[in-house]
């Protein structure tokens, strides 16, 4: 039964996204305005390197999201509250730079995701975090 449980726990990330991920988290009447900002800084590896930084240190995100991007995966039931699964190709696609950038200054409202911009990073450590997040989501 033990190993029935380790199993299933080890199947689940592999899922597919879940509707409940892929619903916009921006409000609909900001979503407009969200989508257009872009990240102004190149995907250059440097950057991302610095984005890793932050992703593991002054912006603890490797505490809920892990150190390889899955969060808890995507387990039934509790989907969409978990912290997000960045290697989730369906979320990486279903999401701007824009919406991202939205979620670190608003955080996701109802979730553990706090805002981190202002308080605890720049705009500029934000922009190379995500770059760090989109990096999960590749081959
Ligand atoms: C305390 C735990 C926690 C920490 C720390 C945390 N997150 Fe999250 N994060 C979550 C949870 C929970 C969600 C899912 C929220 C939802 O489903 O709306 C989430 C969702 C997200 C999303 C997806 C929002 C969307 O549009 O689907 C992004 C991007 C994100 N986090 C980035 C980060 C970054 C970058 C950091 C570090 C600066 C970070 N998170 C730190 C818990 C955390």
């Amino acid at each position: 039964m033990i190993i029935l449980g380790v199993l299933v726990i080890w199947a689940i990330p592999s899922r597919s996204a879940d509707p409940e991920v892929l619903r916009p988290r921006v409000p609909a009447h900001q979503i407009k305005a969200a989508k257009a900002v872009t990240n102004p800084l190149p995907a250059a590896p440097e950057t991302v390197e610095k984005g890793k930084a932050v992703y593991h240190g002054k912006g603890f995100c490797v505490t809920c999201h892990g150190p390889d991007g899955t969060g808890l995966g995507n387990i039934p039931g509790l989907v969409g509250k978990l912290p997000r699964n960045f290697t989730d190709k369906a979320w990486q696609k279903a999401r701007t730079d824009g919406e991202l950038m939205w979620i670190l200054r608003n955080g996701s409202p109802g979730t553990a995701m706090a805002p981190f911009v202002p308080l605890v990073l720049t705009e500029e450590e934000a922009w190379q975090v995500l770059l760090y997040v989109r990096a999960f989501g590749h081959d």
